[in-house]
């Protein structure tokens, strides 16, 4: 027989079987000074884990590092990374493992609603943070997203996301006893805990990167240094540049060690080197330590941009990809509950490459998010509908998180060539759209700001709270009530869709009271370079009381908000049509309606959406053709409604018909 030590002709399947067969010793060792004997359930379960995905697992693992003499070395530590996270998980999560194993869709749920927060702004603390349990309850947040919460360099910190240790809560904050504490009670009042996972880039200030700026090779291989320009030149010609207002390029000359570092957003955020196995392994550990303080999901944090090649763009590469798989199959193996969501905000057609049961499972949908908006401008729903109509269906075992607002600016993301099929031209309409959210734009009800203006492509992104985006701020500065009418229509409008469109609804907290911005960011230093901070507000405990108090203007304002986002939230929950993912567009001939059909195991829902400022009709026969009977109930008025004739749909109002 001829062998061959071309990789192309290994048969990876037998290799991966060799490979483990020959670890076997030296696992077994391992096992036995954790103490964990052959019979032991835990090390039964995870050995059927392990036989289920070791195949894949190492074929990823050796796509990506293969070529590499030291791969055996690597491989053996990635397996005891794995047995050493799922041994020190505690039972309480092995055992929600279990029960998801059995049900990997029960993140498809209508009952899961999320909801996402600074816990600084929101509660100063995460002791303090427990205690608002109730209001999630209250208010029907089941799957919490905290920002950041990990130990961060002085000054500066982009929000969390310039991490020196991921192993530390940032002491403003609490410990990581205070984050497992908070998640055992999160845990039992049934809502999930979502954390990043910022694994991109770390803080210059990280033991890696201080290790690297003190000369230590191993450590500079972590990241991506360079000792001139040349280089980073060369690969500055194919980059895209992400935070154009804080530096020009993607690298950051770094005095004390006079060389160059990757660095696509801040300066003092290092880019990881993930063609380097031992980043690979050093992040797969602080990964699965997050997980185990209690984590039901984590957030994958700038994923388009972890792999680099030169004379590409070094975003969304294929290697990203794998690199995902192959955390994700750890996960499978290690910590088997926890999912994976994308946070890739990137052209549509990339964002979905990341949806898949093996990769991320869930992905927050950034076209559907700025679709709105563009609807909301321009009171017409074409492109949204064009572009639903061929992007909203994902594979089975997945979902689509909906959001209006998050931390992050509003970037146009949809795709120029679904423009153009329907007459947009989408460089001017991008400009309209910026012209129209920083009030610009004559006639527009929007209080947005800049964000990233890039000076030499008149490229900019968008911030700005729901509320200040939808016109009331507008409408409170003009004292003007048929203004704010409108706009609390226009955030509910859209509340309404994102809870009702298919997928897991993510309210970014303060929409629930419809928090204007906030301008004052620009009085610290080290925010006021960051217009995302406008956004970023402070928690008004204040509001909650004002809940039961009778009422000044703005209490009964913000109180109207609460309680209809808060009845929506409960509608959800009890109507299983808004399961999974099932959505029908409903073809009719106006286009400043927005129609679709929900179904999921024998439940119909429609969901109307009235995008304009006028009262318009829709006929009767395109509901009845729905085969639903004559009558619909609106869930959201209460109101029965025949379809013998045109029903009326009011200015920006929304409905959830069932049947009568
Ligand atoms: C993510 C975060 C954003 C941050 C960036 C760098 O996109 O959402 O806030 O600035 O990554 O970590
Ligand atoms: C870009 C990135 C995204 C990041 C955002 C921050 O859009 O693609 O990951 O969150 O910038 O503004």
């Amino acid at each position: 027989m001829i062998t061959s030590t071309d990789p192309l002709s290994l048969d990876l399947a037998l290799e991966a079987e060799l490979s483990l067969r020959r670890l076997a010793r030296r696992l077994d060792a391992f096992w036995m000074r954790l103490r964990v004997e052959e019979t032991n359930i835990v090390r039964v379960e995870f050995e059927e884990r392990l036989q289920e995905y070791w195949s894949t697992l190492f074929q990823l693992l050796f796509e990506l590092y293969g070529s590499r003499y030291d791969f055996i070395y690597h491989l053996e530590c990635t397996l005891e990374i794995l047995i050493e996270a799922w041994v020190s998980r505690d039972p309480a999560l092995q055992k929600v493992d279990r029960q998801r194993i059995n049900h990997p869709d029960w993140f498809e749920s209508e009952r899961i609603v999320g909801g996402a927060l600074y816990v600084d702004l929101f509660s100063e603390n995460l002791g303090k943070l427990r205690q608002c349990i109730p209001y999630f309850q209250e208010l029907g947040i089941t799957y919490l997203h905290l920002m950041p919460l990990f130990a961060v360099r002085p000054g500066n910190n982009d929000g969390g996301y310039a991490i020196s240790n991921y192993r530390s809560v940032d002491p403003r904050l609490g410990t990581i006893d205070d984050l497992k504490a908070l998640a055992a009670d999160l845990r039992e009042a049934g809502i999930c805990l979502v954390l990043d996972f910022v694994f991109n880039h770390t803080s210059d200030d990280h033991q890696w990167a201080r290790a690297a700026q003190g000369g230590d090779r191993e450590f500079e291989q972590y990241y991506y240094i360079f000792p001139n320009a040349e280089i980073p030149s060369q690969y500055e010609r194919t980059l895209r540049e992400i935070f154009p207002a804080v530096r020009r390029g993607n690298f950051t000359r770094h005095d004390g060690m006079g060389k160059y570092v990757w660095t696509t957003f801040n300066s003092f955020q290092w880019d990881l080197n993930y063609s380097n196995p031992s980043v690979f392994n050093a992040m797969l550990n602080e990964m699965l330590f997050i997980a185990n303080t209690g984590v039901d999901i984590l957030r994958l944090d700038a994923v388009a941009f972890i792999w680099k090649q030169m004379g590409t763009s070094c975003e969304n590469l294929p290697q990203a990809h794998t690199l995902v798989r192959a955390y994700n199959l750890c996960a499978r193996i290690a910590t088997p509950g926890l999912l994976f969501k994308s946070e890739a905000i990137v052209h549509p057609d990339e964002v979905v490459r990341y949806i898949d049961p093996m990769e991320c499972q869930i992905s927050y949908n950034p076209t559907l998010m700025a679709l709105l908006w563009e609807s909301l401008a321009t009171r017409k729903t074409d492109l949204l509908v064009r572009s639903l109509s061929h992007r909203h269906r994902l594979p089975s075992g997945t979902a689509w998180v909906n959001y209006l607002r998050c931390h992050d600016d509003i970037g146009w993301t949809f795709d120029d060539a679904d423009a153009t099929a329907i007459g947009i031209n989408a460089y001017d309409h991008r400009q309209f759209l910026n012209a129209f959210y920083t009030g610009q734009f004559p006639g527009s009800f929007a209080h947005g700001i800049p964000f990233q203006h890039d000076v030499k492509t008149g490229d900019m992104r968008i911030s700005g709270t729901l509320a200040s985006l939808a016109g009331l701020e507008q409408a409170i500065e003009r004292n003007d009530e048929r203004l704010k009418e409108l706009a609390i229509r226009r955030m509910l409008l859209l509340q309404g869709l994102t809870l009702s469109i298919g997928g897991i609804p993510l309210l970014y907290m303060g929409e629930e009271w419809a928090t204007l911005n906030d301008y004052d960011f620009v009085k610290d230093p080290a925010k006021a370079g960051d217009t995302r901070w406008v956004h970023r507000p402070k928690m008004r405990w204040e509001y909650v009381q004002e809940l039961d108090e009778s009422m000044s203007q703005d209490t009964s304002l913000r109180k109207r908000v609460f309680r209809s986002l808060q009845r929506m939230i409960r509608l959800r929950k009890a109507n299983p049509a808004f399961a999974a993912q099932e959505m029908e567009l409903m073809q009719q001939p106006n286009s400043h309606l927005f129609a679709f059909v929900r179904r999921h195991l024998g439940n119909q829902t429609i969901v109307i959406a009235n995008f304009s400022e006028d009262a318009q009709t829709m006929s009767g026969n395109v509901l009845r053709t729905f085969g639903f009977g004559r009558f619909f109930r609106d869930q959201l008025t209460d109101r029965t409604i025949g379809t013998s004739e045109s029903i009326s749909i009011d200015p920006l109002q929304l409905m959830w018909l069932v049947r009568a």
